[in-house]
């Protein structure tokens, strides 16, 4: 893990800024992305929302430093990301590709501890907290194939804030998921950033999702993508499914990325 990211003895989370600077990516002739700029505070919930091929993926990719952007650059804290850090944890869409089919849901989080060093019992005390965090605490000895698609995006989110990440990136987490689970997840989420203070980039095509769940949205569109409008979310931290989504002002912030997102101007 980085050494300058770290955890107080509270157990609360200091998580660094993360500055995207004149960010592009091409994959071959083809832009993607062109000088794309953001930032995410310390603890800040930011969506990215923008239509299917816009680029999002590709954003996070580089977020990660598991790709090199064209140019420009991604820093955490001040210091350029160049490969994987231990502070940002990953989720995406494919749970099923996600998880490690011989592993138990246990191994499975404890696992990726033991690049860290942790010693075996530790790693495994660490896990079964994860899981109970998560609510999959009688899950522990199962395989990820006798799961739900709901219980093992639990269990990928269990393993990525194992880890102590600080910065979760989650690549439309929730996308495979019926309505049911994904409103469980988001409110999952939730709950476990107000309680640990760790910053989410949450990257979703769902724009009810994008303003539920952030502190802001970031639109994006155009071939190549850059940011067409970023939208403060003022509606606090506790939200409700049905109280936040039925506040005037959710119902507000909600119509304009979607006219952003459409093309049309927000009347
Ligand atoms: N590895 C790759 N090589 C070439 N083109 C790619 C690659 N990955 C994505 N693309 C293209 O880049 C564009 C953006 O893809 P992506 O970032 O996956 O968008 P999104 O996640 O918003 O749907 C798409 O046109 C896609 O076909
Ligand atoms: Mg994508």
């Amino acid at each position: 893990m980085n050494q300058m990211a770290s955890s107080d003895m509270t157990g609360a989370l200091k998580p660094r800024p993360v500055v995207v600077n004149r960010l592009s990516k091409s994959y071959g002739q083809v832009g993607v992305i062109a000088g794309l700029d953001m930032r995410v505070d310390p603890g800040e919930f930011v969506s990215i929302v923008g239509p299917s091929g816009v680029g999002k993926t590709t954003l996070l990719r580089c977020l990660s430093g598991l790709m090199p952007p064209t140019s420009g650059e991604v820093t955490v804290g001040g210091q350029k990301v160049t490969e994987p850090l231990g502070e940002i944890g990953l989720v995406f869409q494919d749970y099923r590709g996600s998880l490690m089919p011989w592993m138990t849901t246990l191994d499975n989080v404890a696992f990726p501890l033991q690049g860290r060093g942790v010693a075996k019992a530790e790693r495994e005390k660490i896990a079964r907290r994860w899981l109970d965090d998560v609510g999959l605490a009688g899950a522990a000895e199962k395989y990820p194939w006798e799961l739900s698609g709901g219980m093992q995006q639990r269990v990928a989110i269990a393993r990525a804030l194992a880890y102590d990440a600080h910065i979760l990136l989650m690549d439309e987490p929730f996308g495979s998921l019926d309505a049911q689970t994904r409103l469980g997840l988001e409110d999952l989420v939730l709950r476990l950033r107000r309680r640990l203070g760790f910053s989410v980039i949450l990257v979703t095509h769902d724009i009810d999702e994008a303003v539920y769940m952030a502190d802001r949205v970031v639109v994006l569109s155009g071939k190549p993508a850059t940011v067409i409008d970023t939208v403060a979310i003022d509606l606090g931290m506790e939200r409700d499914q049905i109280a936040t989504k039925s506040d005037p002002r959710f119902v507000d912030y909600r119509n304009r990325v979607l006219s952003r997102f459409i093309g049309k101007d927000h009347a």
